[in-house]
């Protein structure tokens, strides 16, 4: 710091004293730089040995002695050397989050200015931001610095997820946002972060519906339901352009999707384009480049092949709607009418349905049906394809029983006598007595377009009755004695007297193609009589009293008196081959005796 006293010396202080009022008075005393006069005169003039006293102006302090002046010989001189410095008012220090700056002096003296500035992230919350050495020390108080803070998120769509209380976002703090309605999405960033300055590093988003940019394009007319503004998400606007003679280049119906964007870039208005003409056989001669057909222009069509023609107009012109007055043509092989079928060929047989004509166009049909008898095979509906029928239906013959046939070949119808039968019919035949055929199947024969295989059934060999056969068996006929015996004809035997067979069946025997199986009795075994059993069992013989009896006889017994038998005819046994049973007979009551047949009274003859 430099010195700021002056120093007074009377060289210094030159004053004039052009008229003295008396000698050695001096004048008005001189104004010194720092320090003012004590004592305030109206005085003019001041004799000699006047002393006057200074003090330091404001803001400064006395160092030395104090400050005087004397008059001497018409001058004033300095009688002290006290100096005036400014006042000290010390180091303010530094404030919190702050800094500060020494300005105007350099020292903290009266007039210095100490500034003060926050740190990065603080913000001075004081009005002024500086102090100021005054005569009276600092001006006022010291500034304060404060943290930054960044504003609080207030929308209320949104939901903010952060490590903070209060919502005392300090800079560098993130925090996450997410909408509360899921259905909604934020319209900028999910994570935003507090920036030094107190700021969100973005404006943080919201979870409004969003609005999808109002369509400018001047070529469109919007069809909406609501105002520009309004298109939020969803909303659908239809667009057309306004020059009718334009074409939307796009679809015509288009949403705001909930990125509050269209659903696809707007569509914009192209004058309207007739298609190119994509047909590989026609050759276009135009005088537009890159197919762009225009309204009302005209080109001219050929076939590439001269072989070919074209299937309508040769000049076309692209309307105002975008389209070809007509449909470009295609060439095509040169078609030619479809023929039309002359009356079909007669059908053996068939008849046709409805009137004959003279011709039949393509694509018409005629009907057939079949004498009576004949059997279709075809279809009935004939068509007529360019100029030629199809396939014409035939009329299968029927047979015609040929009764000689079938008696000639010795067989006769099972069912009933029909003359005509239909193709594909069955027919069953039979052989006639003592004829066959070697298959059975071959008896049922199909009718084929008129032809019928007759079956052929042909004689069996008769039996000729060999009577030593007869005889060496011990057997005879029960019939007349005839010699020959047909084929499939039975020859009934029987045993001689006392011969026997085991199974009765077996004499009745059938001629089979000249074989007979001629059957054999033998001798049967003749009973002995027992009389310990006749007379054990109470009986009688009613005949002579013979010992042996032949196979088959009958022996008739009786019941010795007071005894008697439940039934009569148990009491004629037969002897089968030497086995005879011997009826029993039981004592009767008194009373049964009465009623019982004498049997005395008839005896039995055998
Ligand atoms: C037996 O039938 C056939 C046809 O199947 C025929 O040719 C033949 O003449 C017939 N026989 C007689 C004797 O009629
Ligand atoms: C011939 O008749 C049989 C039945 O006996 C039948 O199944 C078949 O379809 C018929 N064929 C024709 C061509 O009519
Ligand atoms: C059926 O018989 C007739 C007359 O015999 C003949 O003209 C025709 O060709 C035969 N048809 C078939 C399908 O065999
Ligand atoms: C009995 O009959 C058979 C034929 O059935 C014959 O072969 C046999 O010789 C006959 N017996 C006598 C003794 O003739
Ligand atoms: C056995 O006797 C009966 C009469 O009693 C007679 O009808 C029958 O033919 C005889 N049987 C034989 C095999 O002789
Ligand atoms: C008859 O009896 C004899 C001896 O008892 C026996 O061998 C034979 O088989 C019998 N004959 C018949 C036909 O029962
Ligand atoms: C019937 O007998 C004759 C002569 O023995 C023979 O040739 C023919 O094949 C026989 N027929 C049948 C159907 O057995
Ligand atoms: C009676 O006859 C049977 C045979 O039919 C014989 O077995 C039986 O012994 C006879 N009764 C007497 C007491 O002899």
């Amino acid at each position: 710091m430099n010195v700021l006293g002056l120093m007074f010396s009377i060289g210094a202080v030159t004053l004039s004293c052009a008229f003295p009022q008396m000698k050695g008075s001096c004048k008005i005393p001189p104004r010194l730089g720092l320090a003012e006069l004590l004592e305030a005169s109206e005085q003019e003039s001041f004799p000699m040995g006047h002393v006057v006293r200074y003090a330091c102006r404001p803001g400064y302090s006395r160092y030395g002695a104090a400050i005087r002046m004397i008059c001497s010989e018409g001058r004033w001189l300095s009688v002290s050397k006290g100096e005036c410095k400014k006042k000290r008012c010390g180091n303010p220090g530094d404030i919190d989050f702050g800094t500060f700056e020494l300005k105007n002096e350099e020292d903290f003296v009266f007039g210095a200015i100490v500034e003060y500035s926050c740190e990065l992230g603080y913000q001075m919350i004081s009005k002024y931001n500086s102090i100021e050495c005054t005569a009276d020390g600092w001006s006022r108080d010291l500034p304060h610095c404060e943290a930054k803070l960044c504003p609080p998120v207030v929308d209320d769509s949104v939901r903010v997820l952060s490590t903070v209380h209060d919502e005392e976002y300090t800079a560098g703090h993130v925090i996450n946002l997410e909408c509360k309605n899921p259905n909604r999405k934020l319209n900028g960033p999910s994570q935003i972060h507090c920036t030094s300055d107190g700021t969100w590093n973005v404006d943080p988003p919201t979870c409004k519906a969003n609005r999808c940019p109002p369509v400018v394009d001047d070529s469109l007319r919007v069809l909406s339901t609501m105002p520009d503004e309004e298109y939020t998400t969803g909303h659908v606007i239809n667009l057309e352009c306004k020059n009718p003679n334009k074409k939307l280049n796009g679809p015509s119906q288009i949403h705001c999707t909930s990125d509050g964007t269209w659903n696809i870039d707007l569509p914009t208005c192209k004058a309207k384009l007739c298609p190119p003409v994509v047909d590989d056989s026609v050759r276009v001669v135009s005088t537009v480049h890159d197919e762009q057909y225009t309204t009302g222009h005209v080109i001219n069509l050929e076939c590439k092949n001269p072989n070919k023609k074209l299937n309508g107009p040769s000049q076309i012109h692209c309307t105002s709607n975008g389209t070809w007055n007509v449909d470009p043509p295609t060439c095509k092989e040169q078609k030619r009418k479809k023929q039309p079928c002359f009356p079909p060929p007669e059908v053996l047989f068939g008849e046709l349905i409805g009137r004959k004509k003279q011709m039949y166009d393509s694509g018409s049909t005629i009907e057939f049906k079949c004498v009576s008898y004949y059997k279709r095979q075809g279809k009935k509906e004939i068509k007529c394809r360019n100029g030629v029928w199809e396939q014409l239906p035939a009329c299968l013959v029927p047979c015609i029983l040929n009764s000689n046939y079938i008696k000639g070949n010795h067989t006769d119808l099972v069912n009933a006598k029909e003359k005509y039968v239909e193709h594909n019919k069955t027919v069953k035949f039979k052989c006639l007595q003592t004829f066959e055929i070697s298959d059975a199947k071959l008896l049922n024969v199909k009718c084929l377009n008129g032809t019928l295989e007759y079956p052929t059934c042909v004689k069996m060999v008769p039996c000729i009755l060999n009577s030593n056969y007869i005889k060496g068996n011990h057997t005879d006929l029960v019939n007349a004695k005839q010699k020959n015996v047909e084929h499939n004809t039975n020859v009934k035997f029987r045993c001689l007297r006392t011969f026997g067979i085991s199974d009765a069946k077996l004499l009745n025997v059938k001629c089979l193609n000249g074989t007979l199986e001629y059957p054999t009795c033998v001798k049967m075994v003749p009973c002995i009589l027992n009389s310990n059993y006749i007379k054990g069992n109470h009986t009688d013989l009613v005949n002579a009293k013979q010992k042996n009896v032949e196979h088959n006889k009958t022996v008739t017994f009786r019941c010795l008196q007071t005894f008697g038998i439940s039934d009569a005819k148990l009491l004629n046994v037969k002897c089968l081959n030497g086995t005879l049973e011997y009826p029993t007979c039981v004592k009767m009551a008194a009373d049964e005796i009465t009623v019982q047949p004498s049997v005395e009274s008839e005896p039995h003859i055998y």
